[in-house]
C-alpha cells in the first residue's frame, strides 16, 4: 500500500456559475485521484465554494438576494455539476460551514497568541476583483493584470499577518524541495517573487465595511479577510487538528490550482502552515488557464464555455478525455471546438474505437464470441511483441500520471493502441482465417488483441471511467471489480479462454463535422484558427507517405456535388482526382496549376468517379488554399 494521498481543488467563488475552466481543475482531481486508487492508495478528494467576501456580498445585491440564499444557491450549482461531470469528489466545503468558520477562529487565535498578527494603519492599492491589495511592481500599466482595472487606493486600520518573518524559510523550503511547486515555471516564480522583500499580508476588514465574514477571535469589529479564511479549508475539511483524516492525509496534500491564485496558494498559504505550527503541504500543482480563440473567457465578452452543453452534445467521458489530451498541464491552451471535434474522430473514434469494434468482430466471426484459446508455443513463435509494448505504455503511463502529465500518460495508452492497430494490419486475421493450418496463428492473434484491449480499458479508467467500464464488460469481465489496479492490468494473459464477449456497439461514433456547426449553435462557443498538433510520428511513417507535383490539364463541376470538382492531372501519369475544393475554387482557375497530391491513397468513388489520389490544401475554419511548388517543377517529382 502506498502513502496515503490527498487532493484537492481550489474553493471556487460563487460570484459565477461554473464554466470550462472550473470543469476542468476539477476533472484534474478527479483523474489524478482516480489514478492513485489505481495504486492501490487510499484517497481523500476535497473541493467546495468560497463564499465569503465583497464579490459575493455585490453579486448576491446584483441578483436581488440576501448573501445566505445567494450562496446557497450558486454551492449548489457546483455541487450538482460535479456528479454530472463523473468527479468522485468525497467532501465539499463551504466556507459558511459552522465548523470550518470554528477552524478559521482557532487558528487565528493560535498565531495572534503567538504574536504574527498585529494590528496596524495601511495604505494599499486594493484591487476588487482579486480581494487583496497589490504592489505597484505587480501591476501592468498600473492596472491589476487579471482584471485590467486600475485599483484603488484604500486607507484603513486592519489586522496584518507577519509574513515577512517567514520569507527565508519559505525561500529555503522551495530550494529544499524542487518539486513543492510544480511545474517548474511557477516554481521560479514564486522564487523571483520572494527576491524581493516581503510585505505582510492584511488580513482583516473592518464591519463598517464588510460584514459578510469571519468575525476575528481577538476584535468583533473585524472579519478575515478572503485568504485567510479560504486557506484554511484544506485543513478544516479534515477536521484538524485531532480528526481521523486530519491525522491521516495531512501534509500528504496535492494541491491544484490555476495560475491566477499562484501566489496565495506558494506564499501566503505555506507561511500561514508555519505560524501556525502546522507542517506544510506536499505539492501544489499548477495548471495553465483555458482561452476562448486566444482570448480570456469572460461573461462580458460572452465566450464562457459551459461544461454540461459539451457534455451533452459530445458526451461526457470525450469531454473529458479532451481536456485532459489538449491541455499540457501548466501551460495555456485554447478551446475550440473544432478541435474537439477533430480529436474525436481522431483519436477515439478511429483509433480506439475502431480497435475494439474490429477486434470484437472478429472474435464473433472466427471464435462465435468466445475468447479463443492460445497455444503458448504458437504465442513464442509468433512475436507479437504486445505484452512488452503494454508493459512499456504502462511504465510510462505510471510515471508520467504521478507527475501531472496528463497528456503524456494518454500519448503512452495511445502508442499502444497504435501497436495494436499495426497488430492487425501486420497480422492479417482475416487470411489467417482462409486457411485452416493457420487456426492457431489465427487464435494468438486475437487472444492478444483482446489482452490489449483489456490493457487499454484499465489505463484509460482515470480519464474515462464509463469508457473503462464498458470495454470491460464488452470483453466479458465484471466491470465492478477492480479492474483499473495496476497490477492487475499488468498481469498478461488473464482473459479466460472460452469465456463468452457480449456483443459490442460502437464505443465512440464519429462526429459528422458538417453538424458541427450547429453543435456549436447549441454549445455557444466560437471557433478557434490553429488546430492542435497531431501526435508525433517517426520519419518512417511520414516516408510512407508517397507526395507528387503534377499539373492540372482538366478541371470540371461535378453535376449535384456542391462541394466537388473533378480534376484530370499529369504526375508523370495521368490521373484523376475528386477534390472538395468547388467552393473555394472556379474550375478555370486551375488549369495548369501546379498542385501536391498523396499518390499512394487507396482510390475511394465520390459520387460514382474515382479518385486517384488528394489534393494537398490549407484548410483554416472557411478558407481553403491549394499547396503548390514556388517554381515550375516536373509532373511527378517526390515531395521529401
Ligand atoms: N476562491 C478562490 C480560491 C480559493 S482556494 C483556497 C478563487 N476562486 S475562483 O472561482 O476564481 O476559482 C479560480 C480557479 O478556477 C482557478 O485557479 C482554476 O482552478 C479555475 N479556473 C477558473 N478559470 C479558469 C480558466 N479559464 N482556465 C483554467 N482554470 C480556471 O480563486
Amino acid at each position: 500500500m502506498t502513502e496515503p494521498f490527498y487532493i484537492t481543488t481550489p474553493i471556487y467563488y460563487v460570484n459565477a456559475k461554473p464554466h470550462l475552466g472550473h470543469a476542468y481543475t476539477t476533472i484534474v482531481a478527479d483523474v489524478a485521484r482516480r489514478f492513485q486508487t489505481m495504486r492501490d492508495c487510499d484517497t481523500y478528494f476535497l473541493t467546495g465554494t468560497d463564499e465569503h467576501g465583497d464579490k459575493i456580498v455585490q453579486a448576491a445585491k446584483d441578483s436581488g438576494m440576501t448573501p445566505k440564499a445567494y450562496v446557497d444557491h450558486i454551492s449548489a450549482l457546483f455541487q450538482n455539476l460535479w456528479p454530472e461531470l463523473n468527479i468522485s469528489n468525497d467532501a465539499f466545503i463551504r466556507t459558511t460551514n459552522p465548523s470550518h468558520m470554528a477552524v478559521v477562529e482557532q487558528i487565528l487565535q493560535k498565531i495572534y497568541d503567538n504574536g504574527d498578527i498585529y494590528y496596524s494603519e495601511y495604505e494599499g492599492l486594493y484591487c476588487f476583483g482579486c480581494e487583496r491589495f497589490y504592489t505597484e511592481r505587480e501591476l501592468v500599466d498600473g492596472k491589476c493584470p487579471d482584471h485590467d482595472k486600475a485599483p484603488e487606493v484604500i486607507k484603513e486600520s486592519n489586522y496584518f499577518f507577519r509574513m515577512s518573518r517567514y520569507q527565508d524559510w519559505l525561500i529555503e523550503h522551495i530550494n529544499r524541495n524542487p518539486g513543492f511547486i510544480r511545474p517548474e515555471r511557477y516554481r521560479n516564480e514564486v522564487l523571483s517573487f520572494l527576491k524581493e522583500p516581503l510585505e505582510d499580508l492584511c488580513i482583516s476588514r473592518p464591519k463598517s465595511r464588510l460584514q459578510w465574514g469571519i468575525t476575528l477571535p481577538f476584535d468583533p469589529n473585524y472579519v478575515t479577510y478572503v485568504w485567510f479564511d479560504a486557506l484554511l479549508n484544506y485543513v478544516s475539511a479534515l477536521d484538524y487538528p485531532d480528526g481521523d483524516r486530519f491525522k491521516k492525509f495531512w501534509p500528504r496534500a496535492q494541491h491544484i490550482v490555476a495560475k491566477d491564485i499562484l501566489k496565495p496558494h506558494g506564499i501566503y498559504w505555506p507561511t500561514m502552515l508555519k505560524a501556525a505550527g502546522i507542517p506544510v503541504y506536499r505539492h501544489l500543482n499548477v495548471h495553465g488557464y483555458w482561452n476562448v480563440d486566444q482570448t480570456k473567457m469572460s461573461k462580458t465578452i460572452g465566450n464562457v464555455v459551459e461544461p454540461l452543453a459539451l457534455k451533452t452534445t459530445y458526451g461526457l467521458d470525450a469531454f473529458r478525455f479532451f481536456l485532459m489530451r489538449d491541455m499540457v498541464f501548466g501551460l495555456d491552451s485554447s478551446f475550440s471546438e473544432d478541435a474537439f471535434v477533430q480529436r474525436i474522430n481522431s483519436d477515439l473514434a478511429n483509433d480506439l474505437g475502431n480497435l475494439f469494434s474490429r477486434v470484437l468482430a472478429m472474435a464473433h466471426k472466427y471464435f462465435d464470441g468466445q475468447v479463443p484459446p492460445i497455444d503458448p508455443s504458437v504465442d513464442k513463435e509468433m512475436h507479437l511483441d504486445l505484452e512488452a509494448e503494454a508493459a512499456r505504455a504502462m511504465t510510462e503511463f505510471e510515471q508520467t500520471m504521478d507527475r501531472f502529465e496528463f497528456h503524456k500518460g494518454l500519448i503512452a495508452v495511445w502508442a499502444f493502441i497504435g501497436c495494436l492497430n499495426k497488430c492487425i494490419d501486420v497480422s492479417a486475421p482475416w487470411e489467417l482465417a482462409k486457411r485452416p493450418s493457420s487456426r492457431k496463428q489465427l487464435e494468438c492473434v486475437i487472444y492478444n488483441l483482446l489482452e490489449g484491449l483489456r490493457v487499454i480499458a484499465g489505463l484509460i479508467y482515470p480519464v474515462m471511467p464509463d469508457t473503462a467500464r464498458e470495454m470491460q464488460a464488452h470483453l466479458g469481465l465484471d466491470p465492478d471489480a477492480d479492474f483499473y489496479r495496476l497490477d492487475r492490468i499488468g498481469a498478461w494473459k488473464t482473459l479466460q479462454p472460452g469465456s463468452p464477449l457480449p456483443k459490442s456497439k460502437s464505443l465512440f461514433p464519429r462526429v459528422d463535422v458538417t453538424s458541427t456547426t450547429e453543435n456549436k449553435r447549441k454549445t455557444a462557443v466560437s471557433e478557434k484558427l490553429t488546430p492542435p498538433l497531431r501526435p508525433l510520428i517517426g520519419i518512417d511513417d511520414f516516408a510512407n507517405v508517397d507526395l507528387r507535383v503534377a499539373t492540372v490539364i482538366t478541371a470540371e463541376a461535378i453535376p449535384k456535388a456542391k462541394k466537388l470538382l473533378k480534376l484530370e492531372v499529369d504526375m508523370g501519369e495521368r490521373r484523376t482526382i475528386v477534390a472538395g475544393i468547388a467552393t473555394f475554387y472556379r474550375p478555370e482557375t486551375l488549369v495548369g496549376k501546379q498542385v501536391i497530391i498523396v499518390a499512394n491513397l487507396k482510390p475511394a468513388k465520390l459520387m460514382g468517379i474515382e479518385s486517384q489520389g488528394m489534393l494537398l490544401a490549407a484548410v483554416d475554419g472557411d478558407q481553403c488554399t491549394i499547396s503548390s511548388v514556388d517554381k515550375p517543377a516536373r509532373p511527378g517529382a517526390r515531395i521529401s
